[in-house]
């Protein structure tokens, strides 16, 4: 773990909580209790959701852990959360590990939203979790309240949420190591229940014969340190990636400025050009390898919100018309262009926007971060 590589002692003494976990069978709990004292860890704590309560179609499958234990209640089983606990040698073997995870039900069904798994959240140091992806924004926000350290898997797509990303911008969160990287061929892979249907290529039984799915466009959103985000990108000059640069769409050409931002537009994060002071538009998955010394992030340029830009507009297109390739229009007008990076011209693919009297067209790229060199 890059966490571990950069700090071996990022969870020394620490109480870890894992909420929205199925310690059942998750592997987070499981990982965690078996590192136990590699880690130093001071507790481990972690909840599950009931039954009832997980808005899914799966059938209800108790485990033999669950089951073996002398508390366990069929009655109250599938509607109460619980919680698993982990900080001393309960079987007294000598060591502690995930022979030792002791649980209880909890009073209620282990939402995280509740007032008791919001003590437990008070009480812990780390926050650990894949939350469900529904709630992603308001379990982000259920720990930035409590200001706890925590490392949480997020889409891709939730980079560009306004609750979101104001605090990557802020350097109050970042990316983690590897980030939407497939590793040894594979996206980011979850463990599933044994009863989790066989269906979509990403579903496979692993060497140890469960099953696991592997998920694109995942990876983690964390506040503790580790030391790719220290690590600069080696990058060319404009005039080297002009002449040398391995993209068709860099190569020969020029580096276009936006038509609505004052920026440059960036197609690749390898075609930053290493001398240019100006904001430049790079794609989104530049953040994965943003260095925080080489770069400051200075906004956002995405259609969910204008105020995320960061910098102010110097055009808008309210009286253009949005039209698709064939020549027909659609009901748009170029209010749509609103925080979206522009850029002079009609598109070769996609709508674009037209202006129906001087009939001058622009078109929006994709989705932007806007950086701009450290210390120029
Ligand atoms: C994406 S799964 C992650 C499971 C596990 N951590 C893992 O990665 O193997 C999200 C879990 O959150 C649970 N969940 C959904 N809504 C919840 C809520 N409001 N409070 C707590 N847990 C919730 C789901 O039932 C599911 O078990």
């Amino acid at each position: 773990m890059a966490y571990i590589d950069y700090n071996p002692d990022v969870f020394k003494d620490k109480i870890i909580l894992l909420p929205c976990d199925d310690p059942e069978w998750s592997n987070f709990t499981k990982f965690f209790a078996q590192n136990f004292e590699a880690f130093g860890l001071k507790k481990l704590i972690s909840t599950s959701y009931a039954y009832e309560s997980k808005n899914v179609n799966m059938p209800y499958q108790v485990s033999l852990f669950e089951e073996q234990a002398p508390h366990f209640d069929p009655d109250i089983n599938k509607i109460r959360g619980k919680i698993f606990t982990l900080d001393h040698d309960s079987n007294q073997n000598g060591v502690i590990d995930i022979e030792d995870l002791e649980w209880q039900y909890l009073e209620g069904d282990g939402d995280f939203r509740s007032d008791e798994v919001k003590k437990l959240r008070d009480e812990a140091d780390i926050i650990i979790t894949n939350p469900p992806f529904s709630l992603f924004r308001e379990f982000l926000a259920w720990i930035v309240e409590a200001d706890k350290q925590f490392t949480i898997i997020g889409n891709m797509n939730a980079i560009t949420y306004k609750e979101v990303f104001p605090l990557l911008k802020s350097n109050k969160m970042w990316l983690g190591n590897r980030f939407n990287r497939r590793v040894n061929g594979k996206n980011m892979t979850f463990g599933v229940p044994d009863n989790y249907p066989m269906t979509g290529t990403e579903v496979e039984i692993g060497k140890d014969g469960r099953k696991y799915i592997a998920v694109a466009g995942t990876g983690w959103f964390t506040n503790i340190e580790h030391g790719r985000r220290h690590q600069p990108l080696q990058l060319m000059t404009m005039a080297d990636n002009i002449k040398y640069s391995k993209h068709k769409e860099v190569k020969g050409q020029e580096y276009k400025k936006y038509d609505n931002y004052n920026a440059i537009e960036v197609p690749f994060t390898d075609s930053i050009p290493s001398d240019y002071n100006g904001v430049m538009g790079v794609p989104i998955s530049f953040l994965d390898k943003h260095c925080l010394e080489q770069f400051e992030i200075v906004g956002l340029l995405n259609s969910s919100d204008e105020q995320l830009a960061g910098i102010p507009p110097i055009r808008e297109y309210d009286d253009f018309k949005e039209i698709k390739q064939d020549g027909t229009y659609t009901k748009s007008s170029g209010r749509k262009t609103r925080g979206n990076p522009v850029i002079s011209g009609k598109s070769s693919k996609g709508n674009y926007y037209i202006n129906p009297k001087t009939k001058e067209c622009v078109y929006s790229t994709y989705a932007r971060v806007l950086i701009k060199k450290r210390g120029v």
